[in-house]
């Protein structure tokens, strides 16, 4: 898989990357991670969990991803053709502000993305997609459809919603990404957040609930002050 830091591309084995990856029990993998903020933001707080940033664009990473951080990586790739080497690794995936394809193949019924987001979660991963009014109404939808085909066509395959809350401006001033920024002092600052849990057809056993459980703590435990509201 190619990896980036700073100015250089490093192309990384199966076994490297097992290794640069052993030892985490959280791995959170950021789709469409821009410039790496997040990535960055999280990965300094959280050093006992690995974070995987991917996008397909390599300028914007430059600087974010020169820093040494120990549990973090940059991967260049397209979200459709995310790396086998990530197959059943990830326990929580992070959507922020799709545009473009990535935003197409989350509204699109039967995209492969859905399926590989399937392949790379773990049993009970966690996944939160926030998504934008402006880039959904530029792909034709408003925002509440937007979401709502969104979130229906991820319940149809095996992703059950948790929650789902609106970002207003005084929210998205306070998220930790550069794109978030950019929209609160925009003119649509408006976007909704899903949050959604991977179903195990055992999930009902005692296993599944504790891990459940589990995933609920970790979760606090990331958010940000000036948190979006639950609404359901
Ligand atoms: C609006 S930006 C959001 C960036 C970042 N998540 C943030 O909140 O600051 C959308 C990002 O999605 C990436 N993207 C769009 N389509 C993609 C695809 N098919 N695969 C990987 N990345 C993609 C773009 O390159 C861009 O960096």
């Amino acid at each position: 898989m190619e990896t980036i830091r700073g100015r250089a591309s490093l192309e990384l084995t199966a076994s490297d990357f097992k290794r640069t990856v052993a030892g985490y029990e959280q791995i959170l993998l950021d789709l469409g991670t821009g410039d790496g903020r997040y990535v960055r933001w999280m990965a300094e707080k959280h050093k006992e969990r690995f974070f995987i940033g991917v996008d397909a664009c390599r300028e914007n990473l430059r600087d974010n991803s020169q820093r040494k951080l120990s549990n973090a990586l940059f991967i260049i790739a397209n979200a459709q053709a995310l790396p086998l080497e990530l197959n059943g690794l990830v326990s929580h995936i992070t959507i922020n502000f799709p545009w473009g394809s990535l935003l197409e193949s989350l509204l699109n019924t039967n995209d492969p993305l859905i399926s590989r987001l399937a392949s790379i979660a773990r049993p009970y991963a966690g996944m939160e997609i926030r998504i934008n009014g402006e880039a959904l109404v530029t792909a034709g939808w408003s925002l509440e459809l937007g979401a709502d085909q969104i979130e229906a066509i991820l319940n149809a395959n095996g992703w059950r919603s948790t929650s789902r809350s609106w970002m207003d401006a005084p929210v998205l001033r306070s998220f930790p990404t550069t794109w978030a920024k950019r929209l609160a002092f925009g003119r649509d600052p408006r976007a909704v957040q899903l949050k959604l849990i991977r179903e195990e057809d055992s999930a009902t056993d005692l296993h599944g609930c504790a891990r459940i459980a589990e995933l609920a703590r970790n979760e606090l435990n990331d958010q940000p002050t000036g948190y979006p509201r639950l609404i359901r």
